[in-house]
């Protein structure tokens, strides 16, 4: 009777290790957005992932202090847009410290937890629906000089810059990717309408996402919408922080 209850209960605690993944969370935050960071990893230590392994990467040029879970990898601010348009080079950039992880995800610095967000996110390719642009077309870059545009016969949904990952191994290619694509246009001078979140809308037509989450990941902060916050996009003055 003893052995078999030790059986159960080894049984049990061997389930739980064996789903516990060990999980990347990518955040930029160049210039004033350094000082969202601190509460953005406070509300991910009280909701994100609980039970797996998170550990968090901040790109800055702030003074950050690093955590036993948390690295600051510098990085310098490049201006608007370039400190957003420059989001997937900077990923691809320093792979080699998170690629380790099972799956890797990058958000913006300008966010907070709100609610639980765990294992229902674990998927290869992970894309969150725009809270603004749910069945409708959306802003697609669609001028032909740029390797994001889409074609008016092509694009279903609409997804948003703020938040996304998956797979290391699938995120990081998507990075190289969409890392390659923004430099081809930066050889014509061009720079996508909504920055990286053309690019990733263009990737994402080419490489369905294994799985599309609903605007809760990415609800803005102050609005009315028929979502249940999970993840917060905080209401700012944007020129401000662009300067
Ligand atoms: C913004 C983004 C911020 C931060 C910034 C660059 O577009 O919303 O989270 O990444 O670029 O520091
Ligand atoms: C805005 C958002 C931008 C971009 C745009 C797409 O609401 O602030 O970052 O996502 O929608 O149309
Ligand atoms: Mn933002």
């Amino acid at each position: 009777m003893k052995h078999r209850l030790l059986t159960l209960l080894f049984l049990i605690f061997f389930a739980r290790i064996a789903n516990a993944h060990s999980v990347g969370l990518l955040m930029v935050a160049t210039g004033k957005y350094v000082q969202f960071i601190p509460q953005l990893i406070e509300s991910a230590r009280t909701y994100f992932c609980k039970g797996h392994d998170v550990h968090y990467y901040v790109f800055t040029d702030g003074n950050l202090q690093p955590a036993p879970d948390t690295t600051i990898i510098f990085q310098q601010r490049l201006g608007w847009p370039h400190d957003t348009l420059k989001r997937f080079s900077m990923y691809a950039s320093h792979a080699d410290q998170y690629q380790h992880h099972d799956y890797l995800f990058a958000l913006d610095a300008d966010m907070l937890f709100v609610d639980y967000v765990g294992s229902e996110i674990l998927s290869d390719r992970v894309a969150t629906l725009h809270p603004c642009l749910v069945n409708q077309r959306g802003t697609y870059e669609t001028r032909s000089i740029s390797t994001a545009c889409v074609k008016a016969d092509e694009g279903t949904h609409y997804f948003a810059g703020g938040f996304n990952g998956g797979s290391s191994k699938e995120f990081l290619k998507m990075a190289c990717t969409i890392t390659a694509n923004i430099e081809k246009d930066l050889e014509h001078g061009f720079i996508a309408l909504w920055h990286d979140e053309s690019h990733l809308n263009r990737y994402f037509i080419d490489n369905k996402p294994t799985l599309i989450l609903c605007p809760d990941y990415c609800y803005p902060e102050g609005w009315d919408l028929p979502y249940n916050p999970k993840l917060v996009a905080l209401l700012k003055d944007h020129k401000k922080f662009q300067n």
